[in-house]
């Protein structure tokens, strides 16, 4: 990129143009996917303030992504009202995007108290703190995630009006999220300017995931370390797709609600059907692209506790009313992971890799 030149001159970018400038207030910024979206909006200008514990694992996207000095961030539990509440005033935010949360299964069976604790109150406070904001916030989205549905191992994907009763004490944690959403929303925010909404993501995969028990970067560890990667569950079904697109259709929500309520909904974000694929296809799809004699197999665990065989979502309401679509195949999300991860491992600038895939994306 040339001296001077602004991140993403030249991209078409309705969604960047309409966040510069703009006040946005992120729970969980230092996670994953907390890490990408503030990339994404500080490359936009938008002010941003992340709330968050500090990040969750030692190795860690947020403190690669370069972040520092391009947003304000408070190290806070979503559990303590009072410190998220002195964030958020001093933010004085015009959006918020809620991503904090406990969001392993397994350690939901680990620790289901504090999973509750947090991903039901983390919710209800920042909701409370969007209620008693002296200056109305326009614009809500609470990431939530595709296990809110009572999964009832169906081949066809749930649509948003199915029952929401989610098995383990995760998912179920974010069916109650989705509840107390919807209680806020009739409640507090059926008059006036705030439009809130939910959106009900896949699995995501892309550079920078170094959480445990999830497969991509299972497979990641397995392959830097020359051994072969065990798969739990090869057969299981989810909806994977590249970090980027729930992101943007987080952005893309959240903009198209401001200002115009009847938009405002629970939508599920997900893969084009073909994309569907199991464990097992997704794994064998990373060794084909990491390449260097990279293999995988089944390894089934005794006494696993209880995971979802097939999980589907069906997107047709986020392509009616927004005309949302993914991208990026379950080829090129793989692909790019194993870009980032190459560079990642050779020691490579990782802001600037970060800024190529949203630029990328945004261009396709
Ligand atoms: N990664 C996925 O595949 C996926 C799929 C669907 C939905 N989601 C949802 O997206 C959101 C982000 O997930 P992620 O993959 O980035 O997870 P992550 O573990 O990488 O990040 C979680 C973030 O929440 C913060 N957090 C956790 N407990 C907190 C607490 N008590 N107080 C304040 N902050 C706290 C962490 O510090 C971190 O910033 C979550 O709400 C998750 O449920 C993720």
């Amino acid at each position: 990129m040339g001296v001077g030149q602004r991140p993403l001159e030249g991209v078409v970018t309705t969604e960047l143009e309409f966040y510069r400038g703009k006040r946005v207030f992120v729970t969980g910024h230092t996670g994953f996917k907390g890490s990408w979206l503030c990339r994404i909006l500080a490359l936009a200008g938008a002010e941003v303030t992340g709330f968050a514990l500090p990040a969750p694992t030692g190795q860690n996207l947020f403190e690669l992504s370069g972040l520092e000095g391009k947003m304000t961030s408070v190290i806070g539990d979503v559990r303590d009202f009072d410190a998220m509440k002195a964030a958020f005033d001093s933010a004085n935010p015009e959006i918020v995007l809620h991503l904090a949360a406990q969001p392993l299964v397994r350690e939901s069976y680990k620790d289901p108290a504090y999973t509750y604790e947090t991903n039901v109150m983390g919710t209800v406070n920042i909701l409370e703190c969007v209620r008693r904001s002296r200056v109305p916030v326009m614009s809500v989205v609470n990431i939530t995630t595709d296990k809110v549905y009572k999964n009832t191992e169906r081949r066809q994907g749930y649509r948003e009006d199915e029952p929401l009763d989610g098995f383990d004490p995760y998912s179920n944690s974010k069916s109650c999220s989705e509840l107390v959403t919807h209680s806020y929303a009739a409640s507090f925010f059926a008059e006036g300017p705030t439009a809130v909404s939910t959106a009900r993501a896949g699995n995501v995969i892309g550079g920078g995931d170094f959480a445990v028990d999830r497969i991509l970067p299972d497979c990641v560890r397995a392959a830097m370390s020359d051994r072969l990667i065990k798969v739990r569950n090869p057969r299981s079904v989810r909806p994977y797709q590249h970090v980027l697109e729930p992101l943007f259709a987080y952005l893309m929500i959240a903009r198209r609600q401001w200002g115009n309520r009847g938009l405002a909904g629970w939508y599920n974000v997900g893969p084009e059907e073909a994309d569907c694929v199991n464990t097992g296809e997704l794994t064998g799809i990373f060794c084909k692209k990491w390449g260097e004699g990279v293999f995988w197999e089944s390894r089934a665990e005794e006494n696993a506790p209880h995971e979802a065989n097939y999980l589907k979502l069906d997107c047709s309401k986020i392509r009616s009313v927004f005309g949302w679509r993914p991208k990026w195949d379950i080829e090129k999300a793989v692909e790019e992971t194993v870009e980032w991860t190459k560079v990642w491992r050779s020691g490579g600038d990782i802001p600037s890799e970060m800024d190529r895939e949203i630029r990328e994306y945004l261009e396709a």
